[in-house]
């Protein structure tokens, strides 16, 4: 009778991995399988110091660790039944993104400074504690903080305005201080554990290329940028993937992309997820507190825009 083979849960279930190798990938940031599946051996190698052919071994493992086979349409079917959606507070901005933000995916809100993607990512943080009838998926919330700008306040304020617990939804956000774009990466390579542990269905990056811009600016140095940024999508589409949570990303552009003023590497921010999947909502600022939104080259959703608004309370649709 054949064995049943013993599916990897840890880095060092690997076959090839011994102590050393597996502490090299750890410090190294790669915790957790999936950090390893979803990285290059040359990635790897450079980083940690391992051998080239070892490194290929090792990723191979991890892959086939993760189960990467084919799908038939039928799952895929029954996989796009288990999207569930998260209301963000405004029944225009819902409607617009085909019923709220989405889990198993990528959402990215781009624009330029208070035009609002902040606020947004608070409102959801407190929404998807929300039970379902209300637009919810009562669970919790992780809140990646790259510019320092997340305000408890803020959460106990909106809390209060869907009638929520302030205190018990303020323990129910992970909040965490990204203070570089290498830690950035090794906080989500960490979230494969935590997600397997608690209920969580929203992950935020507010924003996700602030670091990256800061420590990879000009054109010089956009290739390498680029490369470490796609790397950073890619871990996030499969945490979205593997955990079934939406994945909220920021990015702030300047308020005429298309222009060419300065540096034209700002402008590259715009096309964050030009070739990841997942949904683009550009944000512009309007007459006072007036934010119009509207998705960008998502053909499976309809055209054109809407208007909210940022109240006292959060995120609410016009009177
Ligand atoms: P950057 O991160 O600078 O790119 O901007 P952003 O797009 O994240 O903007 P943010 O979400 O921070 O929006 C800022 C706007 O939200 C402000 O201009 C205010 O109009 C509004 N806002 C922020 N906090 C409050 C608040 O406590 N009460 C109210 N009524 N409005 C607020
Ligand atoms: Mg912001």
């Amino acid at each position: 009778m054949a064995e049943e083979k013993k599916k990897p849960r840890d880095i060092t279930d690997l076959p090839g991995i011994g102590p050393s190798t597996a502490q090299k990938l750890i410090d190294a940031g790669f915790t957790s399988i999936e950090a390893i599946a979803v990285a290059t051996p040359h990635e790897i190698s450079q980083i940690t110091g391992i051998p080239l052919p070892t490194a290929q071994k090792i990723v191979q493992a991890a892959r086939e660790a993760l189960d990467i086979r084919f799908k038939t349409a039928k799952q895929l079917k029954e996989e796009s039944m288990l999207v569930r959606k998260i209301t963000t507070g405004s029944r225009n901005l819902d409607q617009l993104l085909g019923g709220g933000v989405e889990t198993r995916t990528i959402t990215e809100f781009f624009g330029e400074f208070g035009s609002g993607k902040t606020q947004i990512c608070h409102q959801l943080s407190v929404n998807v504690q929300l039970p379902e009838d209300r637009g919810g998926l009562e669970a919790k919330a992780v809140y990646i903080d790259t510019e320092g700008t997340f305000r408890w306040e803020r959460i106990e304020q909106m809390a209060r305005g869907v009638g929520l617990d302030p205190d018990e939804v303020m323990e129910n956000i992970y909040w965490i201080r990204a203070i570089n774009s290498h830690h950035q990466m090794a906080i989500v390579d960490q979230l494969f554990d935590l997600l397997k542990r608690e209920n969580i269905k929203l992950v935020v990056v507010d924003s996700v290329t602030g670091h990256f811009r800061a420590e990879f600016p000009g054109r010089e140095n956009l290739a390498m940028r680029q490369q470490l940024l796609n790397r950073h999508l890619h871990q996030l589409a499969r945490l979205a993937e593997i955990y079934n949570v939406a994945v909220v990303i920021t990015n702030q552009v300047m308020a005429r992309p298309d222009v060419f003023y300065g540096d034209p590497t700002t402008a590259v921010g715009g096309h964050v997820l030009y070739h990841a999947p997942g949904v683009r909502v550009r944000l512009k600022k309007s007459r006072g507190n007036k934010r119009i939104a509207r998705i960008v080259d998502a053909p499976h959703l309809p055209e054109g825009e809407t208007v909210f608004v940022i109240t006292e309370y959060g995120i609410r649709d016009p009177e």
